[in-house]
């Protein structure tokens, strides 16, 4: 389980491809999303999460983390994508809720 965290030199972006995603379920990240955490924001697993893990010995997902050399400008299509609730998962309001 990863813990809170700031990329402080870089940006990070997660692509989960496969499995179930523990660390941010109720988040709304699943199966094919992308998340993108800017360089200096603190994100970690969704609240409740570690306890959840305590005792596990397998996860079943899978993802794809890329943490950039330099800060990334989105598209027109990452720009429409947006969640704009994504940024409030950690506060407990749930995703979608801006
Ligand atoms: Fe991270």
């Amino acid at each position: 389980m990863p813990y809170y965290h700031s990329n402080v030199d870089s940006d990070e972006v997660m692509f989960y491809c496969g499995g179930d995603y523990e660390a941010r379920k109720g988040s709304g990240i699943g199966q094919g999303s992308i998340s993108l955490h800017p360089g200096g924001h603190a994100h970690g697993p969704q609240p409740g999460a570690v306890e959840r893990s305590i005792g596990a010995e397998f996860f079943d997902e899978l993802a794809v983390m890329v943490d950039t050399f330099r800060p990334l400008e989105l598209g027109e299509g990452g720009v429409a994508s947006e969640d704009p609730g994504y940024a409030w998962t950690w506060s407990g309001r749930g995703p979608g809720r801006s």
